[in-house]
């Protein structure tokens, strides 16, 4: 891959030994195909796929905005995952290499994750589980995650994955949501050299949540750990009783049948359960995987994201196993016990093709080169980038000292509603830093202003999306009007879906991704909503309002800064500053813990009683507030 040169708007082209090895040779052919005639093309990436039954319509769109994709049709995201591979020469290849931190390795072939995940289809029967059920998962980064996911996907009970850095009351509330009568975790898991007590935040979260009646833990850290009677079981205790027979259909699932659910930030204080399907987030996390990371046979595939994540579900687990992959899964810190943890990692396990985020990159970065200079990563292909822009200088870095200027980087924009890649390059896109390039097959993208009016090239808009994709969530759960008003509401007329970014298209067609233009932040690529850290804070005994924004970071992007009134007979100092902050890390987790708490005798809104983020924005950076026009008196 050579660069014309090193200005903004240069382009990268990726070599000819990786165009070549590429499946999709041309985009703009394909691309104007795949649009004319959207649902021929899905219907052939669909048949690629093993369904029971055939679909009889590709695409309903009888019930806008609740489209349906491939109705009528049967099939199971683990029929594809993992059964269809055992009649195949895949039944012995590794699915799974896993390493913990302390540096413990354990694989699974697929026909031995197959044996992992029928043995707990039928402990997961056996305590009740069945079809229809949410089955909510608060894990550590280990190989029994993936299996507890398959595992309620192949009963057809859908999954509800909590990511394991969140703490009580993120975990309770969603619970809580989904009515979840199962928990499946673990006493802990390692992080820098420490076992996390992911036990004890469960406990805490099923006493103010009491739905779970059963609760299966997973022995990882061995710590001592409270159990209750008749709701905790160890999960080897269950694995090793006659129950756990390695005998197990797979249920047939209707296309549209909820394969899980994943709770994400919005800009109410409550988290919304999007739903994503069987089949049509089958094909989609499928078909991208596929042809923007061009997996091949022998290729060993690592996304360091954490499986409680829309990245995780879609491309650790679900787009990957069913092209048959060989991935990987890493249980602790990036920078343990040193700053080369994850170069060691893509030497020693022979990795092809490595995908993380904006962030973890430029915290790397920071230790420099060297670090990753002692190490042969010469089996690198490509690489990818997720959850936020990423900044040139860490791309280049990225490009140059991990890519050695030989792998092309898929800087892919998408979002847990998209289920996959929306935008993205291929590996044959000629690349510019920072640019996430153009819309993936059957997608039609525009960047407009409010009355839907497409803005000038070079120009800052909100992000649409067009047409409907057989990876978009298909709802909210238990909140449909929501899911109409925080996605298609604003632009009704055209039946377009608003993704709450802003965005700007150069003259060469490339998407610029600029941020969140709602109440959104992104920190660390983690996403988190205002509201959520707002209510963590008032739910403190000293605290009566709060108002959360976030700061731009070098490293993580943005940081959380609050601004919060106390309550009378509390005075302010650093103390309760210090430990508002920490209240807000045991609610919701370390990663929503403010920078910053400041203290103040009122906040400013407007008449209708909106806090104006933008004005105290301007005053955490020292800047001009603006028109304050609309500000009460
Ligand atoms: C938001 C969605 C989808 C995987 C992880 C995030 C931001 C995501 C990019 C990118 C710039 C990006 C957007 C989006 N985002 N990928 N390549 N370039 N921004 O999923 O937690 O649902 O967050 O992440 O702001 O709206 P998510």
């Amino acid at each position: 891959m050579a660069a014309n040169q090193k200005s903004g708007n240069s382009l990268y082209h990726p070599s000819e030994g990786v165009k070549m090895r590429a499946r999709i040779k041309e985009y703009d052919k394909l691309y104007q195909e795949s649009i004319t005639n959207r649902e021929d093309f899905w219907a052939k990436e669909a048949e690629e796929l093993f369904w029971y039954q055939k679909w009889n319509k590709v695409l309903d769109d009888s019930n806008k905005p609740f489209y349906k994709w491939f109705t009528g049709g049967k099939t199971n995201v683990v029929a594809n995952a993992i059964d269809r591979h055992l009649d195949s020469e895949t039944k012995n290849k590794l699915a799974l290499i896993w390493e913990g931190e302390p540096g413990d390795v354990r694989t699974f072939s697929y026909f031995a994750l197959n044996r992992e995940i029928s043995k707990f289809a039928n402990v997961l029967k056996a305590m009740g589980a069945k079809k229809g059920d949410i089955v909510t998962i608060y894990m550590p980064q280990i190989p029994e995650i993936i299996i507890a996911m398959l595992a309620c996907a192949k009963i057809g009970a859908a999954h509800s994955v909590i990511y394991g850095g969140f703490s009580v009351e993120a975990l309770a509330e969603r619970i809580a949501d989904a009515h979840s009568s199962i928990l499946i975790t673990a006493d802990g898991g390692f992080r820098r050299g420490k076992p996390t007590n992911l036990k004890t935040i469960a406990d805490e979260a099923m006493r103010r949540s009491p739905t779970i009646d059963v609760c299966i833990t997973v022995k990882r850290t061995g710590k001592e750990c409270f159990m209750e009677n008749d709701r905790d079981y160890w999960w080897h205790d269950l694995m090793g009783m006659p129950i756990a027979s390695a005998k197990c259909e797979t249920e047939q699932t209707d296309a549209e049948d909820p394969l899980f659910i994943l709770y994400t930030s919005g800009t109410t204080g409550k988290p919304k359960g999007l739903i994503h399907t069987h089949g049509g987030y089958s094909v989609y996390a499928s078909s991208t995987f596929k042809y923007v990371f061009d997996i091949q046979p022998d290729d060993r595939w690592w996304c360091a994201a954490d499986p409680g994540w829309i990245t995780g579900h879609s491309y650790i687990v679900y787009g990957p196993l069913i092209n048959g992959a060989t991935i990987l899964l890493y249980e602790g810190a990036p920078n343990h016990p040193y700053p080369n943890r994850w170069w060691q990692m893509i030497e020693k396990y022979g990795v092809n093709i490595f995908y993380t985020s904006p962030t973890a990159i430029r915290g790397l970065m920071r230790y420099g080169a060297s670090w990753a200079d002692k190490h042969d990563l010469s089996s690198l292909r490509l690489l990818g980038s997720v959850g936020e822009p990423i900044n040139p200088e860490a791309w280049l870095w990225y490009y140059e000292v991990i890519g050695k200027n030989n792998c092309p980087i898929m800087d892919t924009w998408w979002q847990t509603e998209t289920g996959g890649f929306m935008i993205t390059p291929l590996p044959i896109t000629p690349l510019k830093p920072g640019s996430a390039t153009k819309p993936f097959f059957g997608n039609e993208i525009s960047v407009v202003d409010e009355s839907g009016k497409a803005v000038k090239h070079g120009t800052e808009g909100n992000l649409v999306i067009k047409n409907p994709w057989p990876g978009m969530a298909r709802t909210i759960l238990g909140d449909p009007d929501r899911f109409i008003e925080k996605y298609w509401k604003l632009y009704e007329k055209q039946g377009w879906y608003l993704t709450g970014d802003s965005a700007k298209i150069d003259e060469d067609g490339y998407v610029w991704i600029i941020g969140r233009n709602d109440d959104v932040l992104k920190v660390s690529g983690y996403r988190l909503g205002s509201a959520e850290i707002e209510s963590a804070l008032v739910s403190h005994p000293a605290v009566t309002e709060a108002a959360a924004i976030g700061l731009p970071d070098k490293l993580k992007g943005n940081i959380i800064h609050a601004t919060v009134i106390l309550k009378d007979g509390f005075s302010e100092s650093d103390e309760l500053a210090n430990e508002l902050k920490m209240h807000v890390d045991g609610e919701i987790g370390p990663i929503a813990r403010p920078a910053f708490v400041v203290f103040a005798d009122s906040l400013p809104k407007t008449r209708s009683g909106k806090i104006m983020r933008r004005v105290l924005k301007a005053r955490a950076l020292g800047q001009e507030e603006g028109d304050l026009s609309t500000l009460e008196e």
